[in-house]
């Protein structure tokens, strides 16, 4: 997409989210704040970035000239964990959990994700992409402008393929860019009951072949979780992915600690998610690794589960991503405005650090960080222009969505 010369002046407060990334520990609080900031972008790159009083004259008539006077100007957000190409909705578990039953023992039932498996296997193309398209836009209106997606609701050669081609043709057809995860070892479908190691043979020499061969998955997650998959079959699969030429993700210590931060750290993955019980060595290694660690606190609360300690990551020294999760079961929300009230009222970060964790940090949890998650000169265009004068209100306008303006590689895609 190249984009026409784009100028955006007086913005109250121009957040660049520069410097190294991913941002680690104490570095997730500087979000580089330029008062009254301007930036010029030509063919979809960022080219310039500083206060508008210093800006480079330039004819403002080749350019598409957005004034930011009274609005916080930031890098779009990237969402970096997310399932939401899936069919069919589970809208009566979530009154089961609340009643008291567990996540997990509605899926040994044969519930939960295999509930969504089977409407999954039975949608086609067209229909999946349809309702992806619908819960892309709204993304979009939220500042999304990067989106992991995740298959795992196929569990089955040719449904795992279809979710991932869903990604790859939205890719083509709409102005968010999906991040393709393969995912399935998300849980044992039910041709493989009581065989998982079967399961995994399955997906290592007959799935994940199929999937590097078309190209259309950089990552490999897997949901290691007591009664799911143990930590040897997830280290065996995900080596196996590696070998391939994918990335590693972890479904990490969400309901019960069974040691997956350490497992992620171990494999240099490239995120390790949820967390909510990850113990403290898991955390120490965390703060060690490369490994960013993706906190999902909407999860945690549609669950009634413990938040995630988010806070001692960062202070010993993680790189933490903050995501909505998004998905018909744990989590039925993509909600960033959500998500970034719950990271400063539950998990007590700084509104600096969710800045951080919702963007840089994201696009590190991705692989993006070269291209996407902070405006510097040389990366993506990609901008989310808030309604109000700083960025700040993400949290204090609680659960609101305060986004004005989309930009997406220098054009205007949402107003
Ligand atoms: O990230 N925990 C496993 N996977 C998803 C939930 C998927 C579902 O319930 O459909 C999660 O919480
Ligand atoms: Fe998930």
């Amino acid at each position: 997409m190249a984009g026409k010369k784009l100028l955006i002046k007086h913005a109250a407060e121009l957040v660049t989210c520069a410097g190294a990334a991913p941002k680690m520990g104490a570095a997730m609080a500087d979000i580089g704040i330029i008062p009254d900031g301007a930036l010029l972008a030509e063919n979809g790159k960022v080219c310039w970035v500083g206060p508008t009083a210093e800006l480079p004259g330039q004819s403002e008539a080749e350019w598409e000239v957005i004034d930011a006077a009274g609005q916080c100007v930031m890098p779009g957000f990237v969402d970096s964990h997310t399932h939401m190409v899936f069919g069919g909705y589970r809208a009566e578990e979530f009154f089961w959990r609340l009643g008291g039953t567990p996540y997990l023992e509605i899926l040994e039932r044969g519930g939960g994700i295999l509930n969504t498996v089977q409407a999954t296997r039975s949608a086609s193309l067209a229909e999946l992409k349809t309702m992806a398209l619908g819960r892309l836009d709204n993304m979009l209106a939220m500042g999304v402008t990067t989106v992991e997606g995740k298959s795992g609701y196929g569990l089955d050669k040719e449904t795992e393929l279809r979710q991932l081609a869903v990604m790859a043709e939205l890719n083509r057809e709409q102005p968010v860019e999906i991040v393709p995860t393969f995912m399935g070892a998300h849980a044992v479908p039910p041709e493989y009951k009581g065989r998982t190691d079967d399961y995994v043979d399955y997906i290592i020499k007959e799935v994940l072949p199929a999937v590097v061969k078309q190209g259309i998955a950089e990552f490999c997650d897997v949901f290691c979780e007591q009664g799911v998959f143990s930590l040897a079959q997830s280290r065996r699969l995900l080596k196996a992915a590696q070998s391939m030429g994918l990335k590693a993700k972890l479904h990490a210590d969400e309901i019960i600690a069974l040691g997956g931060a350490e497992l992620a750290a171990e494999l240099n993955a490239c995120s390790a998610d949820h967390l909510l019980q990850a113990s403290d060595a898991g955390i120490a290694a965390l703060g060690k690794a490369q490994t960013v660690a993706t906190v999902l606190p909407m999860t945690a609360f549609c669950l009634r589960e413990s938040y995630a300690r988010a806070r001692t990551m960062i202070d010993s020294g993680a790189a933490v991503a903050l995501a909505t999760d998004y998905n018909p079961g744990s989590c039925f929300s993509h909600s960033i405005p959500l998500v970034a009230a719950l990271a400063a009222i539950q998990l007590q970060l700084k509104p600096a650090e969710i800045v951080t964790a919702l963007t840089i940090n994201g696009a590190a949890a991705v692989n993006r960080a070269d291209r996407v998650g902070s405006l510097e000169i040389g990366k993506q265009a990609d901008i989310a222009i808030l309604g109000y004068p700083s960025h700040l209100f993400l949290v204090y306008h609680a659960g609101m969505n305060i986004v004005d303006k989309v930009i997406k590689q220098g054009q205007l895609v949402w107003n």
